[in-house]
This record gives C-alpha cells, sequence and structure tokens, in this order.
C-alpha cells in the first residue's frame, strides 16, 4: 500500500458568510492521480486553492505527509515548495526569458545551484520538445507553449504533488493534446501524484484513479475513476456526466 501523501478532514471554506465547501473528506497516496470535476461553480478552484494555502478555510485540517498542517503564512509558504500548481493563466513573468522563469523558483526560493537546475531545465524542455525556447519570451510562444512551460516550472521545484486547474481550458483545441500528455507522462512514467480539475474527461477517465466529484460545495462522490465513469451511483453525478456529453 502506498503511503498516504495529503488528506482532509472536515474541511470547511467561507467566503464571507456564504459557504463555499461543506465537510471535505478524501485522502490521495503517492503516485496517485484524482480527477476533481464537477459543475462551474461546484468549488472545484476553491477546493484546489485551499490545498496549497491560497485560500484560508474556517474548519478541519489538512494533513501533509503525516503532519497537521498549520494554517498559517509561513508554514505554507514553506509547504508549497512541495506542492506544485499549475492554473489556466500561465502567469510566466514576460519580461523573463523561458529559461529564466524556470529557473527563478530554484534559485531564488530554494537557493540551488544555478548550473545544476540549469541542466536539468535543459532535460525538461528537451523531454516536452521545448528545447529550442529556452531563450524566447513568452510572448512569442502559443498558448498550449506557454502552459507546457508553467508546468516545466513547476515540476523544477520537486514538488511531492503536482495541482492542475483546467490547465488546457483556455487553449486552442490544437493545442490541447500536448498538454493533456504531458501530465498522461507524468502520470505513468513519472508516478507523479496529481490532483486535476479538468472538463476532458475523456482524459481524466484515462490517467485519474480516484474522482471526486463536487457540487455545491459538497464532495458527492468519492470513487474509484473507474466506477465514476461507468456505474456513477448518484443522480446528480449521472446527470453531470450526461450534461458532459460522456
Ligand atoms: N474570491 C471569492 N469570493 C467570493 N466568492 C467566490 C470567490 N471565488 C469563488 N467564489 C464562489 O465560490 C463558488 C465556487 O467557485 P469556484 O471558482 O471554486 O468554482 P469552480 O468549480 O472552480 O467553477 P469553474 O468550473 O467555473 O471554474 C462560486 O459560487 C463562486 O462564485
Ligand atoms: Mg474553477
Amino acid at each position: 500500500m502506498a503511503t498516504e501523501l495529503m488528506r482532509v478532514d472536515h474541511l470547511d471554506k467561507y467566503y464571507g458568510d456564504w459557504q463555499a465547501l461543506h465537510n471535505i473528506n478524501f485522502s490521495i497516496h503517492e503516485g496517485e492521480v484524482i480527477a476533481l470535476v464537477g459543475p462551474s461553480g461546484s468549488g472545484k478552484s476553491t477546493l484546489i486553492r485551499t490545498l496549497n494555502g491560497l485560500e484560508p478555510y474556517q474548519k478541519g485540517t489538512i494533513t501533509f505527509e503525516g503532519k497537521k498542517v498549520t494554517p498559517d503564512k509561513v508554514s505554507w509558504q514553506k509547504l508549497r515548495q512541495e506542492i506544485g500548481m499549475v492554473f489556466q493563466s500561465y502567469d510566466l513573468f514576460p519580461n523573463l526569458t523561458v529559461m529564466g522563469n524556470i529557473l527563478l523558483g530554484p534559485t531564488k526560493v530554494q537557493k540551488r545551484d544555478e548550473g545544476e537546475v540549469k541542466a536539468e531545465a535543459q532535460k525538461l524542455l528537451e523531454r516536452f520538445e521545448l528545447a529550442d525556447q529556452a531563450d524566447a519570451y513568452p510572448r512569442q510562444l502559443s498558448g498550449g507553449q506557454k502552459q507546457r512551460i508553467a508546468i516545466i516550472r513547476a515540476l523544477v521545484m520537486h514538488p511531492k504533488l503536482m495541482l492542475f486547474d483546467e490547465v488546457t481550458a483556455s487553449l486552442d483545441p490544437e493545442m490541447v493534446r500536448g498538454v493533456l500528455n504531458i501530465m498522461q507522462e507524468l502520470a505513468k512514467k513519472d508516478h507523479m501524484t496529481m490532483i486535476i480539475v479538468t472538463h476532458e474527461l475523456t482524459f481524466a477517465a484515462k490517467v485519474a484513479d480516484q474522482v471526486l466529484f463536487l457540487e455545491d460545495g459538497r464532495l458527492r462522490e468519492t470513487t474509484s475513476a473507474k466506477q465514476f465513469f461507468t456505474n456513477p451511483q448518484t443522480d446528480r453525478a449521472k446527470e453531470f456526466l450526461a450534461s458532459m456529453d460522456y
């Protein structure tokens, strides 16, 4: 049995008086891939941002590698080095080259040796067919290329957990495949532990071990991907899959 990497117990989150997440419970083990799915506004981004300390929560606990997370700024800053996150918007620094963007975290935050990080970055760029882009600026790249760089920028920090929030949602259709392929490779070859928010259900069915189905801020189903996509237990999940033409 793989080691439990993160667990969430009885987590509630409010925006002001309004409760966005209700009693969220789940855990993810090393090497596992979770697909977090659900209708728009169900709280997927809120949950994934909470798991990275970008959103405060009011009740419940998050445990990482067996240690309860102290929900303060300093603890999260430290922990965030272990948890990579890629968003829908690429958030690359426009004034830095691709290599400059990739080197920033490892050299400035982790204080690692620049030469060593550069060699590792170069390997990742080659692996994801971006070797020629090291000296380019973000404005010179396509959306798909920028998103692949954003993934590399997270990977080079050696995260134990990767969080992805709709990373293909703003891409042109022909760019989507290349980005999904990287995530699939990270799952199947690297056995990276990942939580993926996605509307690409065919992809989710292929890479995910576990599905969390969120609706109205509540986890309506927490089940194996196989079960969820072939025989969902709740009417809400059935309706959701039908609405997605799955
Ligand atoms: N900063 C905020 N302040 C107040 N309410 C918010 C905030 N961010 C999100 N919400 C609300 O919380 C709910 C969940 O939003 P969230 O963005 O997490 O949904 P989502 O599942 O990611 O949706 P989508 O699929 O459209 O990205 C929504 O009702 C949203 O309006
Ligand atoms: Mg969202």
